[in-house]
């Protein structure tokens, strides 16, 4: 695997290794003439397959003979059996060891759950990977809980519903596999990930050819506790989505992973976006808000963005700071680029940061350039929820361990809409 990454130029002298351990790999040494596997390079570009004769297309201008070329340019490329494959993806998972673990998986393909990392895969030919056709979403896992899972379940379908695809389950079903994942995964903390895409089929254009759509899932283990250190923000040169992309959690995340990234060449945590009538609009992958110097909480709306479901349970727990005195009112309203880096607050929201404390925006220092006291009390009600389970069936947030874990998670299911807290 490793040397699939190296240069073609590079390959030659790893032939050795790969027949060291790849027996029944049909590799093709340099000093092999060239036989019926690999491929042979030409010049002019024009690449001659081995497995037939003739059926190079050859330049008129091209004189050199292509037997005096085959003698020096011949295939690394091993051709591998299954079993092999499925040896060198184990191989190559363990050569990149990360922070977050893969647990489970549900592949509608497969039709059932896998626990080896190594076989969590998707098919090449899936309008998703290829097009781009697919959506996806989330939900936390924290002490044995899948936090918001309703909310998010919802999104998740009416994203499908926008980019056209018809999921393979009912939403019963699709949440029943979303939990047994969960539950064969026996993960404490994480995060579940979730793909409805147009399925495999074909690689045209159309979605015609799919065969039947598809649903993936995924377990990660995250034990990294959540950090409200005060972070840096800048303004996204990156143009935002239109409004009809913005609003759905499609995979077409390039623009974000390229504000992402142009925040992380500037030393920041994530670039803002702006939308076309110069308002404040969402992170790329967060929402926004501010605590205003009247100690109003305003958040952009969301027509033109995603509707984050940490962002409208934030607006509900941000209540509670009402009733104490800690705010005088929450608004859902246009905020300008002015009275953003003015406010004494501001904060990231999503599943991901939660609520995280931004202290400066470009060369703005927000505030007085410290995590602010209603962003980290907004912070704990966050957590305090997350952990203490569903308030309508607070039997099943005794001290966990794994055979009280797959209770609730069964529980769950049973529950059904038990879980949802609005
Ligand atoms: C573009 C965008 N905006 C906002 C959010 C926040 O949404 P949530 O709180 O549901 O995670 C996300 C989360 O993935 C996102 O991708």
């Amino acid at each position: 695997m490793a040397s699939m990454r190296t240069p073609i130029s590079e390959t030659s002298f790893l032939v050795q290794n790969w027949s060291d351990h790849s027996q029944n790999s049909l590799i093709f040494s340099q000093n092999l003439s060239f036989s019926r596997h690999g491929f042979r390079c030409l010049q002019f570009g024009i690449v001659k397959l081995p497995f037939s004769r003739s059926n190079a297309v050859k330049n008129s201008s091209q004189t050199q003979s292509s037997t005096e070329i085959e003698s020096t340019q011949i295939s690394d490329v091993p051709l591998l059996s299954s079993t092999e494959v499925i040896e060198r993806l184990r191989t190559s998972r363990e050569t990149y060891k990360s922070k977050q673990q893969y647990l489970a998986m549900f592949s509608s393909v497969f039709g059932g759950i896998t626990t080896d990392p190594a076989i969590m895969v998707i098919p090449l030919d899936d309008h998703m990977v290829h097009r781009g056709h697919g959506v996806f979403d989330t939900a936390a896992i924290m002490d044995g809980y899948l936090y918001e899972l309703d909310q998010h379940l919802d999104r998740f379908l009416r994203s499908a519903t926008m980019a056209k695809i018809k999921p393979p389950f009912d939403r019963e079903s699709t949440r029943r596999i979303l939990i047994q994942t969960v539950s064969a995964s026996k993960c404490i903390k994480g995060s579940l990930r979730y793909w409805l895409s147009a399925g495999p089929g074909d690689f045209q254009l159309s979605p015609s050819r799919c065969h039947q759509s598809a649903l993936y899932a995924i377990v990660i283990q995250d034990q990294s506790p959540s950090d409200h250190i005060g972070i840096k923000v800048v303004t996204s040169s990156v143009p935002i989505k239109p409004p009809q992309f913005a609003v759905m959690k499609s995979v077409n995340y390039l623009p974000n992973v390229l504000s992402k990234m142009e925040a992380e060449e500037s030393d920041a945590y994530a670039a803002i976006w702006l939308d076309d009538d110069g308002f404040i609009a969402e992170g790329p992958n967060m929402n926004v808000a501010f605590v205003t110097k009247e100690k109003e909480l305003v958040m952009p709306s969301f027509d033109k963005i995603l509707s984050g479901c940490t962002a409208k349970r934030v607006l509900v727990l941000a209540e509670g700071l009402v009733r104490d005195g800690k705010l005088q009112g929450i608004k859902v309203r246009d905020v300008t680029v002015e009275e953003g880096k003015e406010a004494d607050e501001m904060m990231l929201i999503g599943s991901g940061v939660l609520v995280r404390p931004v202290v400066q925006w470009d060369d703005k220092v927000i505030g007085n350039g410290k995590e602010g006291p209603v962003t980290l009390a907004l912070l704990n009600l966050i957590l305090e929820e997350m952990k203490s389970g569903p308030t309508t069936a607070n039997d099943l947030t005794a001290s966990i361990d794994i055979s009280v874990l797959q209770e609730r998670l069964t529980n769950m299911i049973n529950l059904g809409a038990a879980h949802t807290r609005d």
